[in-house]
């Protein structure tokens, strides 16, 4: 029987951990740009971790199981409750704000589909213990950098940005009851996959008769964000006027920051995990029609929620895969080929014991290198040489025995040139460096 790997999963060869690792370095890199830490967790939790704390669209989607014990555990679908419960076990000792981040694992039982599979890296970019929207500026100034480096702009991608405190001051300002504002959040969530029909026949069911549909639709679509802001602070309460305050310091700080261009105001964005309570924002693809590149938004009561001290957070989740399948429908995928610094040829198979002593030495300084298996002519060991992206061969022959030398070839230039044994292992780096055959690292 053929067995294949179960659908929604991905097998990862050599070329497509290339570009994974291509990915992760990116992920690793600008986070610690921003003094970030990493972090991670375990693969399975409680279940009871996710149960009313992500809204029902996660929990249906958790892989779940139970041990001997009768214990009922799932498969992380995000890392949020993860990190607010290992923050949480930590209020008192950590120093603030903690800011961490994680490139983990994870998997959703949902229908696997263009830019979705039910398994996948998600970097995680979060920011806990900080108030200010300071914090929500500058994960989203994360989110920028990282697009800038992977060569996306403004045109290609947006954030798209709202606030659920100012989504709240408006709709409860137009008559929505406080106890309806999740379920309408959930079903604005997902709007944009529901035809008008079914938008309207949905709201009425779960959210209401006290403002209509098409009242809800018109509202959210206000861009502008002077007349939304106004219109949240208009309010009887001070809930609607300090988020609106809220939002406008976000909006200034973002300017601050020098990612206010990649920005756009979308009263729609309201994000469907239950736990968000302020900012909220996605990033999307202009043209492209694929589903959220990254998710995220201020939770400030989650710690609390799973049974902590309050700790108030703020962060993002960004998908592997419909990343790269942006980048690769933009045609900005790099192209990536395995790469050693050193190929060790023989110009006479008495000699292969040499090509193992050297490897050795070669491989201790960290240089990458490999060699043919094969005693074979040296026109094949340079074909594979070059076949494995080789920047150098060292020729090991009858100058060695003669003269204690080895000839250094350049595959990029083809310059070759005869070196003292000795000289050039006791420093093959810097003999590298100086013929320019060693990537820089
Ligand atoms: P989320 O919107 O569920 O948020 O996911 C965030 C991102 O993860 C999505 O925009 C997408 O890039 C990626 N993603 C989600 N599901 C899949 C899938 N099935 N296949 C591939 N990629 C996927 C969260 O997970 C929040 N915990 C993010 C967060 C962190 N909020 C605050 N901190």
């Amino acid at each position: 029987m053929k067995i294949q790997s179960p659908p929604g999963m991905r097998d990862f060869y050599p070329e497509d951990m290339r570009l994974q690792n291509w990915l992760f370095e990116h992920w690793r890199g600008v986070s610690r740009s921003f003094g970030f830490s990493e972090y991670e967790g375990p693969i399975f939790e409680f279940l009871a971790l996710y149960e009313a704390k992500s809204g029902p669209g996660i929990v249906s989607e958790v892989f779940n199981f139970q041990d001997r014990g009768e214990r009922h555990f799932a498969i992380r679908p995000e890392m949020t409750p993860t990190l607010a419960r290992m923050v949480a076990a930590r209020a008192n000792t950590l120093s603030r704000p903690i800011k961490w981040f994680s490139l983990p694992r994870m998997c959703r039982a949902e229908r696997p589909q263009r830019g979705r599979l039910r398994e996948f890296f998600q970097w995680n970019v979060d920011i806990l213990g900080m108030d200010d929207v300071l914090a929500d500026a500058e994960v989203i100034a994360v989110a920028v950098a990282f697009l800038k480096r992977v060569g996306l702009t403004p045109e290609d991608v947006v954030v798209k940005l709202s606030s659920r405190a100012l989504a709240t001051a408006i709709l409860t300002g137009t008559g929505l009851a406080e106890d309806q504002v999740e379920p309408a959040f959930q079903l604005i969530d997902r709007a944009e996959k529901l035809s008008p029909d079914a938008f309207e026949e949905q709201w009425s069911a779960q959210c209401g008769q006290a403002i209509s549909a098409a009242t809800v639709l018109e509202l959210l679509a206000g861009t502008d964000l002077d007349a939304c802001l106004s219109m949240a602070g208009s309010g009887s309460g001070d809930t609607g006027r300090g988020a609106a305050e809220e939002f406008r310091a976000l909006w200034d700080n973002l300017a601050l920051f020098g990612v206010q261009d990649f920005c756009e105001f979308d009263l729609r964005t309201v994000r469907g995990l239950a736990y968000y309570t302020g900012p909220v924002f996605e990033v999307k693809t202009r043209k492209l029609g694929l589903r959220a590149l990254f998710g995220g938004g201020r939770y400030d009561n989650l710690t609390q929620v799973l049974g902590g001290p309050r700790v108030t957070g703020v962060g993002f989740g960004a998908g592997d895969v419909p990343m790269l399948e942006c980048l690769k429908d933009l045609g900005r995928l790099p192209t990536l080929g395995d790469e050693l610094d050193v190929f060790i040829i023989d110009a006479d198979a008495e000699l292969f014991p040499k090509v193992l002593e050297i490897a050795g030495k070669l491989r201790q300084t960290g240089l990458t290198v490999d060699f043919s298996y094969k005693r074979q002519g040296l026109g094949k060991q340079f074909k594979q040489a070059s076949a494995r992206n080789a920047r150098t061969a060292v020729i090991v022959g009858s100058e060695l025995t003669e003269r204690g030398e080895l000839t250094i070839k350049n595959l990029t230039t083809g310059d070759q040139r005869t070196v003292a044994a000795e000289t050039f292992l006791a420093d093959p780096r810097g003999e590298l460096t100086n013929q320019k055959t060693v990537a820089s690292r």
